[in-house]
C-alpha cells in the first residue's frame, strides 16, 4: 500500500482544470476535466431587474432591451433566455425583411395600424392587437398612414445560447395566432362577468393556441398573460423561477417591486423581473392597470422547476 504524502496533498478544490495526459487524437485532446470542488463555482451575474423606456417619437427602427452586458453573454438578452424589442416603423413605411431567430415571438400593437407578410398567411393589425410568429426569415411589417409602434418578446436568446435554429414554418411547434384587441376585450369582459376567490391577485387572461392548448402556453418555452389590478389593489409579493418581462399598457399611479427596488411605472415601460426575485405590483391610481407579461415559464413547467410561492398571505 502506497503512503499517501501528506506534504503534497492539495484541496480537491485546488486543483486546476485537468487535461488528457497522452491525447491520441485531436477529439482526445479536448477532453477537459473538473471536480466535484471545483466544478460548481462558476458565479454568474445577476439579472437585473430593470425598467427600459420606447423609443422616442420620430426614432424608427428595431430598439433592443438588451442587458447582454450586464448578463455577460454574446448576444443580445432582456434575460437569459428572452429578448425584448420596441419596433417603430413610419408612415407608410415597411421594416423588412425582419427574421425571428426564435422559436415564436410574440407581438403588441403598441400604437397604429399595419400589414404583416411573408412566412406565413398575411394579415392586417391595428393597436391593441397581438399576434404571434413562428420563427421564419423574411417576415415584412408594413405601417399604415399613422405609422406603427410595436412590442415583441421572443426567446431568440435561448436559441442563440445553443447555436440552435428555428424549425422551418412546416415543422414548428407553433402556426401564426392573431389576437385582435376586440377578441382580446370580449375577453376581459367576460373574466370580469365572472366571480373569483381572490379578488386582490387581480384577473389574468392567459393566451394560448390550438397547437399548444393543453399546455396553456404560447410556445413550448414562453407563456403570455395579460394581467390586470383593480384601483387600490396590489398583486401580493411572490416569486418564481421563471424571468418576466412586462409591458406597463395601462397604469397611472403603478409601481412594482422588485426584490428591494421601487420600479414606478411609466407609459409602455418594459419592466424586468429576475429568476425568483420577491416582487409584487401595484395599483395606487383611480383606474384599473393592465399589464402584459412574456415569462419563459413554458420551459419552467415542462422542466418541473417553476418554484411558485406567494411570500405574502391573502388580504
Ligand atoms: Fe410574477
Amino acid at each position: 500500500m502506497n503512503a499517501v504524502d501528506t506534504a503534497t496533498v492539495i484541496d480537491m478544490a485546488d486543483l486546476p482544470m485537468q487535461h488528457p495526459r497522452a491525447p491520441a487524437s485531436a477529439a482526445q485532446a479536448r477532453a477537459r476535466f473538473f471536480n466535484s470542488g471545483n466544478a460548481f463555482n462558476v458565479k454568474l451575474p445577476e439579472v437585473p431587474a430593470r425598467l427600459f423606456a420606447p423609443p422616442p417619437e420620430g426614432r424608427h427602427g428595431v430598439f433592443d432591451c438588451d442587458q447582454s452586458r450586464a448578463l455577460d453573454c454574446g448576444f443580445p438578452a432582456t434575460t437569459p433566455l428572452m429578448l425584448a424589442r420596441y419596433v417603430r416603423i413610419a408612415a407608410r413605411d415597411a421594416l423588412l425583411p425582419l427574421d425571428v431567430r426564435a422559436t415564436g415571438s410574440v407581438w403588441y400593437v403598441i400604437s397604429g395600424s399595419g400589414r404583416l407578410t411573408g412566412a406565413v398567411d398575411g394579415f392586417a393589425f391595428g393597436a391593441g392587437d397581438v399576434f404571434l410568429l413562428p420563427g421564419a426569415s423574411g417576415y415584412r411589417i408594413e405601417a399604415g398612414a399613422e405609422g406603427a409602434l410595436l412590442w415583441t418578446v421572443g426567446n431568440e436568446p435561448q436559441l442563440a445560447f445553443e447555436r440552435a435554429q428555428p424549425a422551418p414554418v412546416a415543422g414548428a411547434a407553433i402556426d401564426v395566432v392573431h389576437y385582435p384587441a376586440a377578441e382580446i376585450e370580449r375577453q376581459f369582459e367576460l373574466m370580469f362577468s365572472c366571480v373569483t376567490r381572490d379578488e386582490t391577485s387581480g384577473r389574468a387572461l392567459i393566451f394560448s393556441s390550438d397547437r399548444q392548448a393543453a399546455a396553456r402556453n404560447l410556445t413550448p418555452t414562453l407563456t403570455l398573460s395579460f394581467n390586470t389590478l383593480e384601483p387600490g389593489t396590489h398583486q401580493r409579493t411572490h416569486r418564481h423561477n421563471s424571468a418576466a418581462v412586462t409591458l406597463v399598457v395601462q397604469g397611472e399611479g403603478c409601481h412594482s417591486v422588485v426584490g428591494d427596488a421601487v420600479c414606478p411605472w411609466t407609459p409602455w415601460a418594459t419592466l424586468v423581473t429576475p429568476p425568483g426575485a420577491p416582487h409584487s405590483h401595484h395599483n395606487a391610481g383611480s383606474r384599473g392597470a393592465r399589464f402584459l407579461i412574456v415569462q419563459d415559464g413554458g420551459l419552467h413547467y415542462h422542466a418541473r422547476t417553476m418554484g411558485f410561492e406567494f411570500l405574502e398571505a391573502a388580504g
